[in-house]
C-alpha cells in the first residue's frame, strides 16, 4: 500500500518538529505543494524555515487550527489531499500552570482539522490522508520495565498528556465512525536543531552557555527514550507514504538514559567542543522541586516501524548530542532571537513555583 501526497496541509510546521519536517520534506518532494499553517506562538518561528522560504512549493498561512471558518476557507482555497497535523501546546511545565490553553489547541484544533477535512474530502477518502502527530505521554508512565507497544491502554497524566490522548482518540473515532483515512504515530523526546530552549537539551546548552544554574528535577532520576529529530523526520515522511490507513506507529531512538546522565553527558560534549576545561560545565547542575506528577519513565517498542516499514534511526544519543550542541554553538543567533520573546519572564514564573 502506498499513497503519494500532492497537496499537503502542515499544521505547526514554524515550531521544532514541524520545521524540520519541511526542511526534509519540501525540498525531496518538489512535485507536492506545502502550506504550513502556524498561529506562530511563541513557540512559532519563521527563521528556521529560511532554508527554504523561496521555495515554489513552499507556503505560509497564518492562523489557528481551532478557528473552524479559517479551516474551512484554508481547505477550499488549497485543495489539501493530505493533512500532516504537528500544531499543539507541547511543553508539560507549561500544561501544569495552564491546561486551557492544551484543550482549545490540542483538542478543540484537532476536531476543527478533523471536521474540515472529512467535509471537504467526503467523496473521496480513499484519495486523501490526515498523519496526526502525537507522544508516547498518552501511555503514562513506567517503572523500571517495560516498554509501550501500539495496543497500550492509554493512561495519560499531565494536562498536555490527556489533552493529546483526547485528540488521538478523536481522530481513531472519525476513522470507526465515518470511515476518515487517518494514520498515527507517537513519539518519544526529540532533540536537535530549533527546539525550543523551555524543553531540557536545549535549556541545557543555553545555560552552560551563559554560565547559568542548570536545573534538574527531582534527582534527575527520571527515564526518557531520546530520538534525533531528523531521525523522526524519516519516519514520519515513511509512515505518511508507506502505511495502511489506520495504521499506528510507535517511534522511539532506544536511547533511555535517567535526566541526569543526559545532562553530563551533554555538559561533557559541550566543554569538549567549547574548549573547556573536563567538568567545568558539571558545577551548574542544581537540584530543584520535581514536576508535580512528574512521569518517571517511558519507553517504545519501535520494533513494527523497522520491520515493517524499514525504518532506523541513523543517530544514536553520542552522535545525536554532538551534532544538536554543534548546531547551537553554530546557531547562537537563532537562540538570542528567541530569548527576545517571552521566554525569560516564563522561566521565572516557573522557577518561582518551585
Ligand atoms: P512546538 O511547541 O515546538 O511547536 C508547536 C507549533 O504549533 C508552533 O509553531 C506553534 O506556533 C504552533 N501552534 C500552536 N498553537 C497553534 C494553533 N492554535 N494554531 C496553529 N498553530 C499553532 O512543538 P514540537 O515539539 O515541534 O511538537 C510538534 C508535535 O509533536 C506536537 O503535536 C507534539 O505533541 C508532538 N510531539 C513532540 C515531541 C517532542 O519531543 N518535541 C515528542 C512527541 C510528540
Ligand atoms: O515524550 C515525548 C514528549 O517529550 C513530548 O510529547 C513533549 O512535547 C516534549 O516536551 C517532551 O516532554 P518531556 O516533559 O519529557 O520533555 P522536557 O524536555 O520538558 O523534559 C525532559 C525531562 O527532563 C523530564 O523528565 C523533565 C526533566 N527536566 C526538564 C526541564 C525543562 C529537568 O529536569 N529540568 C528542566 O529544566
Amino acid at each position: 500500500m502506498s499513497f503519494t501526497p500532492s497537496r499537503i496541509l502542515v499544521t505547526g510546521g514554524a515550531g521544532f518538529i514541524g520545521s524540520n519536517y519541511l526542511l526534509h520534506c519540501v525540498p525531496s518532494y518538489p512535485a507536492a505543494q506545502f502550506v504550513n499553517l502556524d498561529l506562530l506562538t511563541y513557540a512559532g518561528n519563521l527563521a528556521n524555515l529560511r532554508q527554504i522560504e523561496s521555495l515554489e512549493n513552499y507556503h505560509f498561512e497564518r492562523g489557528d487550527v481551532a478557528d473552524p471558518v479559517f479551516i474551512r476557507s484554508l481547505f477550499e482555497r488549497w485543495q489539501f489531499d493530505t493533512v500532516v497535523h504537528f500544531a499543539a501546546e507541547s511543553h508539560v511545565d507549561r500544561s501544569i500552570l495552564d491546561p486551557g490553553e492544551f484543550v482549545r489547541t490540542n483538542v478543540t484544533g484537532t476536531l476543527t482539522l478533523l471536521q474540515a477535512a472529512k467535509e471537504a474530502w467526503k467523496d473521496r477518502f480513499d484519495e486523501c490522508r490526515f498523519h496526526h502527530i502525537s507522544t508516547d505521554e498518552v501511555f503514562g508512565s513506567l517503572g523500571l520495565e517495560g516498554e509501550f507497544r501500539e495496543d497500550t491502554a492509554y493512561a495519560p497524566r499531565s494536562p498536555y498528556a490527556a489533552s493529546k490522548a483526547a485528540a488521538d482518540h478523536l481522530v481513531r473515532s472519525f476513522g470507526t465512525t465515518y470511515g476518515f483515512p487517518y494514520v498515527m504515530t507517537n513519539t518519544s523526546n526529540n532533540y536537535g536543531p530549533f527546539q525550543f530552549p523551555e524543553k531540557l537539551i536545549p535549556l541545557v546548552i543555553r545555560n552552560a552557555s551563559e554560565r547559568k544554574e542548570i536545573p534538574v528535577y527531582g534527582k534527575g532520576e527520571n527515564i526518557r527514550d531520546w530520538l534525533y529529530v531528523t531521525d523522526h523526520c524519516e519516519a514520519l515522511d515513511l509512515v505518511l507514504r508507506q502505511a495502511a490507513t489506520e495504521d499506528t506507529f510507535l517511534i522511539g531512538g532506544s536511547q533511555e538514559v535517567t535526566n541526569l546522565d543526559l545532562v553530563h553527558l551533554l555538559l561533557d560534549v559541550y566543554d569538549r567542543q567549547t574548549s573547556n576545561e573536563p567538568g567545568r560545565s558539571r558545577e551548574l547542575i542544581r537540584f530543584v522541586g520535581d514536576r508535580p506528577g512528574h512521569d518517571f519513565r517511558y519507553a517504545l517498542d519501535s520494533s513494527p516501524i523497522q520491520n515493517r516499514l524499514g525504518w532506523t534511526p541513523k543517530h544514536d544519543l553520542t552522535s545525536g548530542l554532538e551534532a544538536t550542541v554543534a548546531w547551537y554553538l553554530d546557531n547562537q543567533e537563532w537562540m538570542d532571537a528567541i530569548f527576545g520573546k517571552d521566554y525569560l519572564a516564563y522561566y521565572e514564573v516557573q522557577y518561582g513555583n518551585r
